[in-house]
Order: C-alpha cells, then sequence, then structure tokens
C-alpha cells in the first residue's frame, strides 16, 4: 500500500526534473509543494542557481530554511510555476486555496511561462470540480455583502474559521458551495467581477501540465490550453 504522502512525493519529485539551474521558479503552498522544496533544496545544495517566487508567507520561510534563495519582488516572467491543487479536472481546470494563498498563487501562475500542478491522484476528477468549496478571498470592507453577492450566483458561503482566517493579504476567505461546476471559466469570471472579492479560487486556463502521483508510478497529462 502506497500512503497519500508517498503519492504527493511521487509527484514532487517527477516536478523537479523540469528544473534547470538559472531558472526563476514559482513555489506553490501546501503539502504536496513542501515535497518539492525538500527536493529543490538537495538540488541547490548540488550548486544549482534557481530563484524561487513564494505564492505564501509560510512557502517563503519553509524555502528559506531550507537555503532556496527566494524573491518576494520578482520582474518579469517566471520560467516555471510549480504548485498543489485541491481538486483538478481532466482540462486542467482547478480549485486552490485549500490553504488560503489563492491570490499570490494566481499572480504567479498566471506571471509564468509554464505552470506543473503536482498532486495525488484522487485530486484529479472524473469530470467537473465543485465537490471542494470554491475558496473566494474576499476584503473585509463591507464583506457580508460582498458574500451575499457571490450567493447571488448559486453558491452558499462560509467564512473560513468563523471569519477567523486571515489571509498573508489581510483579507478573509469564503469556501463557497456552488455543486458541481459546469462552467468553471464562466463562474470564475462572474466571481471576480463582484466588487470586494480580491480573488477566486477557480483557475482555468493556467495549467500547463498535471503530475499525479498514483501506485502505479506517476502520471503525467499535458494541457492544451483554449
Ligand atoms: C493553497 O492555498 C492551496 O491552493 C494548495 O495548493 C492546495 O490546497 C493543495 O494543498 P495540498 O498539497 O496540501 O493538498
Amino acid at each position: 500500500m502506497v500512503n497519500q504522502d508517498e503519492l504527493k512525493k511521487m509527484a514532487a519529485t517527477e516536478a523537479l526534473k523540469y528544473i534547470k539551474s538559472g531558472m526563476s521558479v514559482g513555489l506553490g503552498t501546501g503539502s504536496t509543494v513542501k515535497f518539492f522544496l525538500e527536493g529543490l533544496s538537495l538540488l541547490v545544495k548540488d550548486g544549482m542557481k534557481i530563484t524561487g517566487v513564494p505564492t505564501s508567507v509560510e512557502t517563503a520561510r519553509i524555502a528559506r530554511t531550507l537555503g532556496i534563495t527566494v524573491n518576494d519582488e520578482f520582474t518579469g516572467k517566471i520560467d516555471i510555476d510549480v504548485d498543489g491543487a485541491d481538486e483538478i479536472d481532466p482540462s486542467g481546470n482547478l480549485i486552490k486555496g485549500g490553504g488560503g494563498a489563492l491570490l499570490r498563487e494566481k499572480i504567479v501562475a498566471s506571471n509564468s511561462s509554464m505552470v506543473i500542478i503536482i498532486a495525488d491522484e484522487m485530486k484529479l476528477k472524473e469530470e467537473f470540480i465543485g465537490a471542494f468549496k470554491v475558496p473566494v478571498e474576499v476584503f473585509p470592507f463591507l464583506h457580508r455583502n460582498t458574500i451575499a453577492r457571490i450567493e447571488e450566483l448559486g453558491g452558499k458561503c462560509h467564512l473560513r474559521n468563523n471569519g477567523n482566517f486571515v489571509t498573508d493579504n489581510g483579507n478573509l476567505v469564503a469556501d463557497c458551495d456552488f455543486g458541481m461546476i459546469k462552467d468553471p471559466a464562466r463562474l470564475e469570471s462572474m466571481i471576480k467581477l463582484i466588487p470586494g472579492v480580491a480573488e477566486v479560487g477557480i483557475f482555468t486556463s493556467l495549467c500547463d501540465m498535471i503530475i499525479l502521483g498514483t501506485p502505479g508510478g506517476h502520471r503525467t497529462i499535458k494541457i492544451k490550453k483554449v
């Protein structure tokens, strides 16, 4: 029996093969990325030169502890971004933000030439995403009104940790249940248009490659972006 951590590590280890010396590397957030950071630190110790662009305060802290150079103020295109996800569909649409880092994760992904998502195979859904509630980062100012407008789109939202969860950007997170999401790109843009929404944890047209850890070995899915 292979446990979930071994599957996460398998995906993370495979993603390391895409990292070359001299690259800028988006560093995602979460338990799967932690395995990637540990592997990356070994490459750095062996002389690889990379600049990490962290997607959270926690990732920056872990990376620094492991001896990986990080730059929060990176300018220009990031060569490659490696991040986890909470749910993935076969077209590469994602739900992210289980760890609350969705805003910086989306900024880093959208500024990267290549985005690789690493996960254990349980994260890949056969058809639609939506079993995992969609995290939405909202500004504290008039946040109840913002959440009411998100709910007008058909979702049922709960403030994470009763409003006591605060993101790296000083915002709140509402976890919103929309059921199965048939048109993720449309829902993403509808939510994003609501004033007061900082970011929505639906990621469409950003992922280039999914690497899954499976009991039979890693599985790589290349995504053709629309
Ligand atoms: C962080 O906000 C999330 O988007 C993570 O990338 C996601 O929750 C995956 O985390 P795990 O690798 O811990 O499952």
